[in-house]
């Protein structure tokens, strides 16, 4: 039977472009389907359906689009043009890439709502109170409010989940809450919200069955989520799935005023995708969806569980959908650098697109990151020499090697053709293939094991051991010695030696396939073979094959390329109202003296240089002046109160750059809200030593710099 695989990643939020995270998750779904589509003969065949979109609605998009002075549309179609690029860019094939602001997706958003509401009576209302922003007079997104989590206590956590616990909760329970889009507050009003029973029995008893089907989900997960789950079920709650107006998503039918929570829609756009895809190739959707042979797999990182094992299955159960009985949920860990959590600030973020536009191979990374990519719910480390190591020695030391030392003698003695038959002459070719062949095959089904299992860092291993004993014989072999030999005796050997070094490098190409899909491409054309399939793994090529002369593959990684990599800070982190997670320091458990801060403390205060665009007088004032100031935030301006007026004209301050504190909670003053300060020096006793020095950065500062 045909499996019939419909494969996702995560949907990435519209408001940026693909950051390194996006990449290695693709990468990762890249690999598993590749491998899959090189299944083909008949009993094993596979037919995959790679999908994705962007991610698009929400708040924080509304926000950043309005600041930019456009719809929230030509927001995402801005931010959709980039991808293409990144993908192209690494050799990632997703089938079809779509959006949730789509009307795919409102009709399938809607109908799944109406089932629930309707068929599985799932949907309920209650009035409950709300965060909203006294200062931009609206109810926050849950991403737009941040505090610390009610379950682990970490500081600095958004509305929605934890990132260090992986709670998931109401922004309502977070402790010390405060609005990202101000720093204001928020205060509680009560609005009318519609929820998804999530606490129904019904709920409970469906999630404790899926989670504990066998294979479904790594252990890790099972355990997490039976936690949430608690006895059974009773810790689930509802889950709010409505937001009001202004909110750019889809409206929730016979609500007026009310729109889908973005998580609602953000999976439902898996299927929208699938559908859209399915009408442009003239596939039938609801077949395929309701084909008993089809299996649904979301690749996803660990930060998103809550959305994907509890809220997510339970949609699809209750608005029936059978393929939930084949849904699979495959999380990954996140990606580090040299141990640590990626940081722009401290210029530890790996940039894709620089990556690319430095001229680095995409098919190094992709081998890297396969390298260290296990099933497991792991951090992957980004370590530059690690990178260089496994690139130089085992890529083009070991593999590359192969080709570029017994090619050349096929084309330059033997016209590019390749011969077994002569191997009776030699004196042990006939058992070594055999013998080499038969290793091929045993771990060929190791490898294809490894890769359905996720376990690309242990396919890599096997291959690489494949590759050792292939080298081996090569090195015993010496062929390069051979060829200075002409006796007809010596040409034979050296023919059958280099015949079948070829033949090794065809199946080792064939096994490292589905991570470096272009150079095995290279390697097809070169070896004037059809695209390789596992089938093949049991062929051999035939004698007298003729193959073109070795071309130039893949080079070396040059250690000089590394450091362009990571990008350095030039936005603030408060700039946009992006849901980039970028992570705050988490403050460790004090060591330090009394008055002694640590270095984690200082951290937290966001310092940024600020360009003065204006200053005036404030009137009634004798202290303030009022300044308006350019932290590099995108069109944002700040309105910041200094008490500097005995110290300067308005005028003296026009243009020059200062340092201002980025973070710091508005604070509403008799003449208005006050969204920072900047930074002076003055004297301990002001009456003896009067003066004000407003501090200044030497030439070269921008507005939006971090200072630290
Ligand atoms: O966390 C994120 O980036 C979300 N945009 C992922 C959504 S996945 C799916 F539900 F759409
Ligand atoms: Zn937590």
């Amino acid at each position: 039977m045909t499996r019939k695989l419909f494969v996702t990643t995560a949907l990435p939020y519209a408001n940026g472009p693909f950051h390194i995270g996006h990449i290695m998750e693709y990468i990762q779904a890249d690999i598993w389907v590749r491998f899959q589509r090189m299944q083909q003969d008949e009993g094993k065949k596979r037919e995959v359906h790679f999908v994705c979109a962007d991610d698009a609605h929400g708040t924080p998009i509304m926000i950043a689009a309005e600041k930019e002075g456009i719809t929230p549309q030509q927001f995402v179609a801005k931010v959709a043009a980039t991808r293409q690029q990144y993908l192209d860019g690494f050799h990632i094939q997703f089938d079809n890439w779509h959006s949730t602001d789509s009307t795919e997706n409102v009709e399938l958003s809607q109908t799944i709502y109406r089932r629930l509401r309707d068929e599985a009576k799932l949907i309920t209302t209650k009035t409950v109170e709300r965060f909203y922003d006294p200062v931009k007079n609206m109810f926050l997104a849950d991403r737009n409010i941040k505090g610390e989590c009610p379950k682990c206590g970490a500081k600095d956590q958004y509305g929605d989940n934890c990132e260090v616990c992986g709670a998931a909760y109401e922004p309502t329970e977070l402790k010390q809450p405060y609005s990202v889009l101000t720093g204001a507050a928020p205060i509680l009003k009560p609005a009318e919200q519609y929820f998804f029973k999530l606490s129904d029995p019904r709920c409970a008893a469906f999630l404790q069955t899926w989670l504990n089907t066998p294979g479904r989900l790594q252990p890790e997960m099972v355990n997490k989520v039976s936690e949430w789950l608690g006895n059974n079920g009773e810790d689930l709650a509802d889950w709010d799935i409505s937001r009001d107006a202004p909110y750019f998503g889809i409206p929730i039918p016979d609500a007026p005023g009310k729109y889908f929570y973005v998580w609602l829609d953000a999976p439902v756009g898996y299927l929208a995708s699938l559908k859209n895809y399915c009408d442009k190739k003239g596939i039938t959707y609801d077949a395929l969806l309701n084909d008993p042979a089809a299996e649904q797999v979301h690749f996803i990182g660990k930060d998103i569980v809550s959305f994907h094992l509890l809220f997510w299955p339970a949609m699809l159960k209750f608005s029936g959908h059978p393929i939930i009985d084949q849904l699979k949920v495959y999380v990954h860990g996140h990606l580090t650098v040299n141990g640590e959590k990626m940081s722009k600030s401290r210029g530890t973020g790996i940039s894709p697109l620089r990556y690319l536009e430095v001229g680095m191979n995409p098919e190094w990374l992709r081998y890297y990151l396969a390298s260290k990519l296990n099933a497991k719910v792991e951090d992957l480390d980004f370590s530059p020499d690690d990178f260089i190591a496994k690139v130089n020695s085992d890529l083009i030391g070991k593999y590359v090697n192969i080709a570029s030392r017994c090619s050349g003698f096929i084309s330059k003695i033997f016209d590019g053709k390749l011969s077994f038959a002569n191997t009776s002459a030699t004196d042990s070719a006939t058992i070594d293939y055999a013998h080499y062949q038969k290793a091929a095959i045993a771990s060929g089904e190791a490898i294809m094991a490894h890769y359905e299992a996720r376990e690309f860092g242990k396919a890599i291993r096997e291959i690489m051991l494949l590759t050792d004993l292939y080298n081996q014989f090569i090195d015993q072999k010496k062929p390069w010695e051979l060829a200075k030999q002409t006796d007809s005796q010596s040409r034979m050997q050296l023919h059958a030696i280099c015949s079948l070094a070829i033949e090794m490098f065809r199946i080792l190409t064939l096994l490292l396939k589905p991570i470096l899909p272009k150079l095995a491409e290279q390697v097809e054309t070169m070896l004037n073979i059809s695209p390789l399939l596992w089938s093949d793994l049991a062929t051999c090529l035939p004698d007298g094959h003729r193959i073109h002369p070795y071309s130039h593959l893949m080079t070396r990684v040059d250690p000089k390329m590394l450091p362009a990599l990571f990008e350095a800070s030039s936005a603030p982190a408060s700039s946009s109202a992006s849901t980039k997670k970028v992570p705050s320091p988490q403050s460790s458990p004090s060591d330090t003296e009394e008055g002694v801060i640590s270095i984690q403390d200082f951290a937290k205060v966001d310092l940024r240089i600020a360009k003065i665009v204006n200053c005036e007088h404030v009137e009634g004032s004798d202290k303030l002046l009022r300044l308006t100031l350019d932290a590099g935030e995108e069109g944002r301006l700040r309105n910041v109160f200094s008490g500097i007026k005995s110290a300067y004209q308005p005028e003296e301050l026009i243009g020059k750059l200062t340092v201002m504190v980025a973070n710091l909670a508005p604070r509403k003053m008799k003449f208005g809200i006050s969204e920072g300060m900047v930074l002076a020096a003055s004297a301990a006793d002001e009456k003896t030593s009067p003066g004000i020095y407003i501090l200044h950065p030497w030439p070269g500062a921008e507005p939006g710099m971090r200072v630290s």
